[in-house]
């Protein structure tokens, strides 16, 4: 399979069975450069298997995965990081008891051949982007849980990503969190592609530029944040379960 010049990642008939159960099956799935892309789905449906498998937390039964022209599928989760992959875990993952600067520098050392004045640089680079710059030196653990997550985007940004992966990241935040993610996720998309798996449809509305659903592990639909919203087997399948 050969990658169109626009197409940062790719996967063909990708498949996940867990003893039996079909988490993922058969997806071909096309993420785009520089764009917003929006992964939904209700509860269940695979999200976070289908993206444990693009960044090589889980190994695939079936099917391939592409990133940036190279078949990836085989490739263990650190060279995807090399190669450009970034991601944050639908589970908070921050060393609770670290500051905010060592939990960015510990993602920042991730990538090889950086001096010290690079990590340092790119620490600081990244805690400044998503409002953090002045709590730097403060424990993790301390922060509220809207700024525990913000800190794991700017984990996730320390290795520098093509891609950025986002597993729920507005999940438990408040309405003014959201409102700054929102600002924080415009301004990183004009130089990164984001993946992201969102539960709020209202930052899904705002932000996608393309909408993929899953449902049962399948692909229900794929298409722009209007022609998901005007879908009524989307409608059937999840929207109309959401009270926004
Ligand atoms: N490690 C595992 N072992 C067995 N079953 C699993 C495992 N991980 C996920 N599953 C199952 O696979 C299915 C898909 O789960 P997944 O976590 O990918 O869904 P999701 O779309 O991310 O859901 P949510 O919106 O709740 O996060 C579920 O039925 C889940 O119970
Ligand atoms: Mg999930």
């Amino acid at each position: 399979m050969k990658q169109a010049s626009d197409v940062i990642l790719s996967t063909e008939g990708l498949g996940k069975s867990f003893d039996g159960l079909r988490a993922n099956n058969a997806i071909d799935f096309t993420l785009r450069k520089n764009r917003v892309h929006a992964l939904i789905g209700p509860n269940g449906a695979g999200k976070t298997t289908f993206v444990s498998m693009l960044i090589g937390r889980l190994a695939p039964t079936d099917g391939a995965i592409w990133f940036d022209g190279q078949n990836v599928t085989e490739m263990p989760a650190h060279r995807r990081v090399a190669l450009g992959m970034g991601y944050t875990f639908q589970i908070t993952s921050v060393f609770s008891r670290l500051s905010c600067h060592e939990n960015v520098a510990l993602a920042a050392r991730r990538k090889a051949g950086r001096g010290k004045g690079e990590v340092e640089a790119v620490v600081a680079d990244a805690l400044v982007r998503v409002g953090l710059g002045e709590r730097a030196d403060e424990v993790a653990g301390d922060l509220s849980y809207g700024h525990q997550r913000l800190l794991e985007i700017a984990m996730g940004l320390a290795s520098a990503p093509r891609l950025l992966i986002l597993d729920e990241p507005t999940q438990g935040l408040a309405e003014s969190e959201i409102a700054a993610f929102k600002a924080l996720i415009r301004a990183l998309s004009a130089e990164t592609t984001i993946l992201l798996i969102e539960h709020n449809m209202s930052v899904v509305m705002e932000l996608a530029d393309e909408i993929t659903v899953l449902n049962f592990g399948e692909i229900l639909a794929h298409g722009t944040a209007a022609e998901i919203h005007a879908n009524p087997a989307v409608q059937a399948a999840y929207l109309g379960t959401e009270t926004a």
